[in-house]
């Protein structure tokens, strides 16, 4: 009998190359008990080429009602120049924006094995263990007015509204807080309350929900620019950092760096419970379509296995399931297995699917 039901979304580039070994694994728990029903379709510039739409009116109404999403990675080069609407990226903001996926967790883990990886010292981040809460679904990304228009000296003025309400902030604040209570009980808030309206009312707003609701966790506020800074010099003073859209975008890609590499990062992106608790959600990696290395079998799989293991922990409360699968992870990278963006001297180096093969291996010997 099948315990959930997942829509695959590989999209574009290395997106289908990486999801090909999360099937494997989906397939290795299938095999053992764990069914899922599973489907997939087009997103992204794989839509546009056969639809003529980055995201069909039919695979969002099936990811609205499957619920849970499996996402590859999308855009490339082909796509760069289409209309704004049509190209691969709004496939991907309007999945998040229609499911209500407020909430992005990116959490960015350095595995002991590659410390070295890093391009910090590796005792600057060893044992490093952030959550990078990203607000989804607003601000710059969203905000309206969104448009060009021509000026009559012949110019053009491009227009992107920053835009951010109470009850967005709210929502977005406790999701960091009950996060911070699990772990380390810290929240840094970033904004830019020196010279954004919105980043004033972030951190009132913010401040607020901890004395009312969250007193016991402890909050600092810091400035986006100077978190940005902070997190190359001293990454560890981090727990949980809640931020808007556009900084957490930007804050997560370089926290990737300091785990060694964008294609080590997951993330869960998730809606608020409807009545009977359930959340829509979508699984996807931090990276992108990386359109330098598609084609060539050698992307790192990690960061969207590890995804599928914050589905299995998130979506359908298979904890024991994620920690195994993150168990298998951990062990490979320790027998010293490495695709090229995490190579170093003395490891062995493992293509797309060799590497998948691993974790599958891994996984049968966690299991035995
Ligand atoms: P990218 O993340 O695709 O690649 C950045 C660099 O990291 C590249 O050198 C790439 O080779 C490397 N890299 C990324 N993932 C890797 C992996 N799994 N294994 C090994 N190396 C990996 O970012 P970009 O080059 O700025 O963007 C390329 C395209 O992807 C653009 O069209 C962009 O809009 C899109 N993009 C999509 C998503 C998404 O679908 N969620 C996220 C970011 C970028
Ligand atoms: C990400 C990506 C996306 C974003 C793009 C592809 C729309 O960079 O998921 O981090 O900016 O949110
Ligand atoms: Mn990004």
């Amino acid at each position: 009998t099948e315990q959930g039901h997942i829509l695959f979304l590989p999209g574009d580039g290395i997106g289908p190359e990486v999801m090909e070994e999360v099937k494997r694994v989906a397939g290795w728990f299938g095999a053992r008990g764990l069914v899922f029903a599973l489907d997939e379709d087009l997103v992204g510039g794989a839509a546009y080429d056969r639809h003529g739409v980055p995201l069909a009116p039919a695979t969002l109404e099936k990811a609205t009602t499957i619920g849970t999403v499996m996402f590859g990675a999308v855009g490339g080069p082909a796509y760069d120049d289409l209309p704004f609407e049509k190209r691969p990226e709004r496939g991907l903001l309007a999945l998040r924006k229609e499911l209500g996926l407020f909430a992005n967790l990116r959490p960015a883990l350095v595995f002991p094995a590659l410390a070295a990886a890093s391009a910090l010292k590796p005792e600057l981040v060893e044992g490093l263990d952030i959550m990078i809460v990203r607000e989804l679904t607003g601000g710059v990304y969203f905000g309206e007015p969104k448009e060009v228009t021509s000026l009559p000296d012949g110019q053009e003025r491009a227009v992107d509204t920053q835009v951010y309400t109470t009850s967005e902030i709210e929502r977005i604040a406790r999701v960091g807080f009950e996060l911070a209570q699990k772990r380390s009980n810290r929240v840094a808030s970033a904004e830019k309350s020196n010279v954004m309206k919105s980043g004033i009312l972030w951190k009132k707003t913010v401040q607020r929900i901890h004395d009312t609701e969250f007193a016991g966790v402890e909050l600092a506020h810091v400035l986006a620019d100077n978190c940005a800074m902070q997190l190359v010099r001293q990454p560890k003073q981090f727990d949980v950092i809640v931020t808007d859209n556009l900084f957490g975008d930007i804050l997560s890609d370089v926290a990737a760096m300091l785990t060694g590499s964008l294609g080590m990062l997951p993330s869960a992106s998730l809606g608020a419970p409807d009545q009977h608790g359930r959340r829509k959600a979508m699984y996807e990696p931090v990276h992108g379509s990386a359109p330098d290395i598609a084609g060539r079998g050698i992307a790192n799989p990690l960061a969207c296995i590890s995804s599928f293991s914050m589905l299995l922990r998130y979506s359908f409360e298979r904890g024991a399931e994620a920690d195994m699968l993150d168990r298998a992870i951990t062990r490979v990278l320790d027998e010293g297995y490495r695709t090229a963006d995490i190579m170093q001297s003395g490891a062995t180096r493992v293509s797309t699917s060799e590497m998948g093969s691993r974790i599958l291996d891994a996984l049968d010997r966690l299991a035995a």
